[in-house]
């Protein structure tokens, strides 16, 4: 058997590199050799960029090194399979939803799950039912989707044949999925968790406890959110067999590349790896409190926790920022020191730190500089941080219909209108409208309120100070 010491892909990969090989095979770059001049100090990772030649596997029929690579991955994050992924969460997101369901079937889903969530419940054809996640009081935070929301959504709709959450929060905060997975499986359900800002989880007990420990059918993780791992690098893991996995293995190879990155499998090879690697050495959750204790002196402020019955990731450090001013506006002050963070909210921005032991440099000089440099400005409330609270606790999904005609009106303009595409605030990437739905003249405030506050969104188009949705034409006569 494969040790966990062992990386096949980069052993793959590397033993291929050392034959100093001719390639006459595709990419086009023959392992660099061939390539524009701008991009020369891509030089020494060229090679490593391969396609499905003699000897280095096939991630659609894995039988040598990404089969050994994905067994390994399985072992270290506690699932029973593990497939490599190099298109994202996205692509596991689709291929779960696609092969747990059938057309017509009726599915409870988390309202704040990510857009490719929405992306593939439309492709499934399934009827979803969208629950309103726990908004935590204190914080005006979601925290995910609580045993009494299962409870009665079962009662409303008995005819619902799983569920689909999102876990952790973007923030970092996790659900009591062990209480969830019980009840649903219970129901004779399947729960599939987006866990794509968690790969981290199965590193160390200090972080919250992973979805596949605690019962989940099919769990997705963006290995390069949380893992020193390539973007666009994540897992399919699935649990029991409750969820075919030959429906699995068929839908990823549908929607995955045909030519696979083996800058990214080795990524993935060489990121589980690290994960093994801190199971055994203990990961060092000193530095990092000692560090945030500084962050916290130089804003002259506690960083926003979940309640305590919250588990939370230490990774995840939710900002707040000064009275008066939105998250928005602090991620630019801080982006004129060159620090960037993961994202901002209205009254808040958030980090992501890094999972390692070793020293890490935090630029609190600067830090401290940015919130010296916010002038006061009189208390006003933030808009409320969660959108969530703008959502009914269940709402079913629209029906898609035939594509009619479309166009684009001033936001100020379409109240009571249907909208013909989504609108995404991003991040986090959670549609705060979808397509089909009536426009209420509270999610159109809070449009507004988002890019007065300097928030983004995907989904409408932006000419000079106005902003237009996409709705679909009303029938005349
Ligand atoms: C909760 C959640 N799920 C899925 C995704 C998609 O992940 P990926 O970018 O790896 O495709 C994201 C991306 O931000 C996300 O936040």
């Amino acid at each position: 058997m494969t040790s966990q010491q062992d990386q096949p892909i980069v052993r793959m990969v590397q033993q291929h590199i050392k034959g100093q090989p001719a390639s006459f095979h595709v990419p086009g770059h023959k392992n660099g050799a061939v390539f524009p001049v701008s991009l020369r100090e891509w030089e020494r990772i060229l090679p490593y960029d391969l396609t499905e030649i003699t000897g280095l596997d096939d991630l659609h029929e894995p039988e040598e090194g990404i089969a050994e690579a994905e067994g390994l991955a399985a072992e270290v994050f506690g699932a029973e399979k593990t497939w490599f992924l190099i298109n994202g969460s996205t692509t596991g997101n689709l291929a779960m939803v696609l092969a747990a369901f059938s057309p017509g079937e009726q599915v409870l889903v988390q309202r704040d799950a990510h857009k490719s969530v929405m992306n593939a419940l439309k492709l499934a054809g399934v009827r979803a039912v969208f629950a309103r996640p726990e908004i935590d009081e204190r914080t005006q935070m979601p925290i995910g989707i609580s045993r009494e929301i299962l409870v009665e959504a079962w009662d409303r709709y008995p005819e619902l044949k799983g569920l689909i959450i999102t876990s952790p929060s973007y923030e970092g905060w996790s659900s009591d999925i062990a209480s969830l997975a019980e009840f649903v499986h219970q129901k004779e359900g399947v729960l599939l968790v987006d866990e794509a800002h968690g790969a981290h989880f199965a590193a160390s007990p200090l972080f919250p406890k992973g979805a596949l420990a605690q019962g989940a059918d099919v769990v997705v993780q963006s290995a390069h959110k949380m893992l020193p791992a390539l973007t666009m690098s994540a897992y399919l893991h699935v649990s029991g067999a409750r969820v075919s996995r030959e429906r699995l293995s068929h839908y990823l190879r549908v929607l995955q590349s045909s030519s696979p990155s083996y800058l990214l499998l080795a990524s993935l090879d060489a990121a589980r790896h690290y994960v093994h690697t801190i199971q055994h050495q203990g990961w060092n959750a000193e530095q990092l409190s000692f560090q945030k204790q500084q962050l916290e002196a130089a804003i002259g402020r506690r960083l926003i926790q979940p309640p305590d019955a919250v588990a939370a990731d230490p990774l995840k450090w939710v900002i707040p920022v000064p009275p008066g001013y939105t998250g928005w506006e602090v991620q630019q002050a801080l982006e004129q020191e060159h620090i960037y963070s993961e994202l901002a909210g209205s009254s808040y921005v958030l980090w992501t730190l890094p999972l390692t032991n070793a020293d890490i440099n935090f630029p609190w000089q600067a830090v401290k500089r940015v919130w010296e440099g916010l002038e006061r400005r009189p208390e006003h409330r933030n808009q409320a941080s969660s959108m969530l609270a703008l959502f009914p606790r269940f709402s079913e999904g629209v029906r898609e219909e035939k594509r009619g005609e479309e166009e684009w009106v001033r936001l100020e303009n379409a109240e009571g209108r249907i909208a013909a595409a989504p609108l995404i605030p991003y991040p986090p990437g959670i549609p705060l409208w979808l397509e089909g739905e009536s426009l209420k003249a509270e999610r159109i405030r809070y449009v507004r309120n988002r890019l007065e506050g300097g928030g983004r969104l995907q989904g409408g188009r932006k000419e000079e100070n106005r902003f237009f949705v996409k709705v679909k034409m009303t029938k005349k006569g």
